[in-house]
């Protein structure tokens, strides 16, 4: 059993508060992806389940184990960095084996450990190379084969990939993926970029200023972020952002949502119940990129004046505004729109997102 609890973990460096109080659970066997912005507290959470740096307060335990002032070492986590930090002038063989030959392991254990960590990472051809003469994906390799042979209940990673290029990147995400199914191992994977976390992730936990904003799997946070933050950040193209005031719509029970200067779009009748809070209320409408271009002659439409347009083979993005937001829409390739054309998209409105514009939270959840 390798579930990771923080319980009410805080971190403060001197008199400055990075992680406020935080609770987590990740489960036994659980790929979990710590996701966010930069300085948001995903090396320093990592640091603290390995025991790299010290909880200010709160607990961490590792299965049944209270490790909260336990030293890195009896942990039993390995941790994979950004920068290899592999031994230049040993092997490859002699880099992955190296933990173990200082804990003093028989040689044959080390070998045959060796060899099984370099079966799995297909390293076969390259044990007897340097790491000068390896590629950057073959030396992240070499760095996942030394935490591998250490058989760790829980493995960390810190942005692993983001030394490599964008097809290799591609290519590593399969490999990790691959590996925690054979290894069954309990896996936090901290990373800035977005589409790393929803494609690698059984849940994504998405942080902000030391706290969690969410934390779901993938299809969840991209379907119902709970707030702006979370609503923005997951997806690429990022959603669109329209504000505007939410009204009922004459005595009916009809909802619409009105944005300056355009005409007001009718929400479904389904998704009203989930709206009340935000009636006659400042709101922002949220549509992703992707939910423009079925064109549907029930669908509202969103007048957009076009700044760009991007093709890129599947299908053509257009770049410009809608009143006074920056709106981007997919439009089919072989569509005729130039830039400083106004145009009308059509919008999903199964798909649209609301939120309180005074405090970001999200009007419809689990909708
Ligand atoms: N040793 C330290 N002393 C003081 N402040 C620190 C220290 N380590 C980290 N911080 C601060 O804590 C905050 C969180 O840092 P952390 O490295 O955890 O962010 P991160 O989410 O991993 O960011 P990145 O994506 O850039 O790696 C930052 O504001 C950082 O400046
Ligand atoms: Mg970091």
């Amino acid at each position: 059993m390798s579930q990771v609890c923080l319980d009410q973990v805080t971190k403060s460096f001197g008199s400055v508060a990075v992680i406020p109080p935080l609770d987590l659970v990740i489960a036994d066997k659980e790929f979990v992806v710590l996701v966010g912005p930069s300085g948001c507290g995903k090396t320093t959470t990592l640091r603290m389940i390995a025991g790299l740096e010290q909880a200010t307060s709160g607990e961490i335990r590792i299965g049944e184990r209270d490790v909260t002032t336990l030293r890195p070492g009896l942990r039993n986590c390995s941790m994979v960095f950004q920068n290899y930090a592999l031994y230049p002038h040993m092997t490859v063989a002699e880099n992955i084996g190296y933990g173990m030959k200082v804990r003093g392991t028989p040689k044959e254990d080390i070998n045959a450990a060796v060899a099984n960590a370099a079966r799995i990472l297909n390293l076969g051809a390259y044990l007897n190379r340097k790491p000068s003469a390896l590629s950057g994906g073959q030396r992240q390799r070499v760095a996942i084969g030394r935490a591998i042979v250490r058989q760790p209940d829980v493995f960390l990673f810190d942005e692993p990939l983001s030394n490599l290029d964008a097809k290799l990147r591609i290519e590593m995400r399969t490999e990790i993926k691959l590996l925690h199914r054979r290894l069954q191992t309990t896996i936090v994977y901290v990373t800035h970029d977005q589409v790393e976390a929803m494609t690698m992730a059984d849940r994504v936990v998405v942080m902000n200023q030391g706290r969690i904003e969410q934390a779901a799997d993938p299809i969840t946070l991209y379907e119902s972020p709970k707030n702006l933050f979370v609503a923005a950040f997951i997806g690429a193209p990022s959603m669109n952002f329209v504000e505007g005031r939410l009204e009922a719509d004459g005595g009916g029970g009809g909802v619409v949502f009105r944005a300056d200067g355009d005409v007001p779009i009718t929400v479904p009748a389904r998704m009203v119940k989930h709206l009340s809070a935000g009636i006659g209320q400042a709101v922002v409408l949220g549509i992703r990129p992707e939910h423009t271009m079925t064109a549907d002659p029930a669908f509202p439409t969103i007048r957009v004046h076009v700044a760009d347009i991007e093709p890129l083979g599947p299908h053509t993005l257009a770049i410009g505004k809608a009143g006074a937001s920056a709106f981007t829409a997919q439009i089919h390739a072989a569509s005729r729109v130039r830039p400083e054309d106004t145009i009308q998209i059509p919008i999903d409105p199964e798909k649209m997102h609301f939120f309180l514009k005074s405090t970001g939270e999200a009007l419809r959840l689990d909708c």
